[in-house]
């Protein structure tokens, strides 16, 4: 290992959507809700569902294989691949290892990480450590999800919020003052129950009964989760502006989970932050978990909206009830 720390940072991005729109004005039709109340309580207009034969791995694959393009890189140079989801292909093994095998990136460990919608921040600042150390030179996380599969479409409360999709990202060395300038994980347990799949685990393995009573799908507390969201999403916020050793006017684009237009304009008020350096894309994709961070950069970097030398501010939470973030400066190498 080498004496003194390297910088990492992104490589490249990529991002993978399903090609089925699902709008609000369907759902009225599957549940009791309507289409102003979805956009006015949350924001989403619209959202992706996965063909019933797709799986999270192979959304995480499509994504995975853009990234590794634009960061120029072959499959064979990667070190390790750490996916992020709560929506895994199957309890065992970790979908990381289908990834793998379809990339054949035969020289890569692989592993999944589950920290509910925070999966993707999580994921990106184990990857920086082992870049940081030298210990490694290529690092895949993927932020994946096919939330379609595991809630309850007859649950007004939960099923009109998510979607499905995958971004994936490189990690590996940049130059110095670029890349990861700061990271911090969260977690309050004690509000494990406020979110969760209560059957199908080794808590309550699945039988029968909670087929019946459909305990294998997601529940929510959603005045808990917000309540949680509104205080974390800002304190995260400023706590990693001020681990950068950054001030909030050094913030040229915030890049919050995608879970509610709500909490997201609450965060940005207290940041200071006007619209325009926000991003959002809720109101197309729904709230995807882990996926939604990395599909938001993927998109702001293809479309521009990122250059070199932006302060980015990555902050999300999610079920645990966990939170975190990342702060990156964009380089010129970067994505
Ligand atoms: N359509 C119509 N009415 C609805 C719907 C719906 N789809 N869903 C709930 N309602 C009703 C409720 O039953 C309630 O009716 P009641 O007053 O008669 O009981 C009423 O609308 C108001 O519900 P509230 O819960 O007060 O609405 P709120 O303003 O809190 O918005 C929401 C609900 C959008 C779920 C919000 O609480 C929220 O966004 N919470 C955070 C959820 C979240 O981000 N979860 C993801 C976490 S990330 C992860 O790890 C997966």
């Amino acid at each position: 290992m080498p004496n003194h720390l390297i910088q990492a940072g992104i490589l490249g991005v990529g991002s993978y959507l399903p090609e089925r729109i699902l709008t609000n004005k369907e759902l009225e039709k599957m549940v009791d809700t309507t289409d102003e109340w979805i956009k006015s309580r949350s924001g989403v207009k619209e959202r992706r569902i996965a063909e019933p034969e797709m799986s999270t791995s192979d959304l995480a694959l499509r994504a995975s294989r853009k990234a590794l393009e634009n960061a120029g890189i072959g499959p064979e140079e990667l070190d390790l691949i750490i996916l992020t989801t709560c929506s895994k292909d199957m309890i065992i093994p970790a979908g990381a290892c289908l990834v793998q095998q379809e990339l054949g990136a035969t020289r890569a460990g692989a592993f999944d990480l589950e920290a509910g919608c925070t999966g993707f921040v999580y994921g990106l600042t184990i990857a920086t450590q082992f870049i940081a150390t030298g210990a490694m030179k290529h690092i895949l996380v993927i932020g994946s999800e096919n939330l379609s599969k595991v809630v309850n479409w007859e649950d007004r409360n939960t099923c009109v919020l998510f979607g499905d999709g995958a971004g994936a990202v490189v990690v590996g060395q940049v130059h110095a003052g670029e890349g990861v300038l700061a990271t911090k994980l969260s977690a309050e347990g004690s509000g494990w129950q406020h979110l969760y799949i209560p059957a199908g685990g080794s808590k309550m393995p699945a039988d029968p009964l909670t087929l019946e009573k459909k305990l294998h799908y997601v529940h929510m507390n959603g005045k808990e989760v917000f309540r949680y969201a509104v205080r974390v999403m800002e304190e995260e916020s400023l706590n990693l502006v001020k681990a950068a050793n950054l001030e909030l006017s050094d913030i040229d684009l915030l890049i919050p989970h995608q879970a509610n237009n709500r909490i997201i304009e609450h965060a940005a008020k207290r940041l200071g932050l006007s619209m325009d350096k926000v991003v959002v894309n809720l109101d197309r994709y729904g709230n995807t978990s882990s996926a939604s961070i990395p599909i938001a950069l993927a998109e702001a970097v293809e479309t521009g909206r990122i250059k070199a030398g932006d302060n980015i501010v990555m902050v999300a939470f999610g079920a645990g009830l966990t939170s975190g973030g990342v702060v990156l400066k964009w380089g010129e190498r970067q994505g």
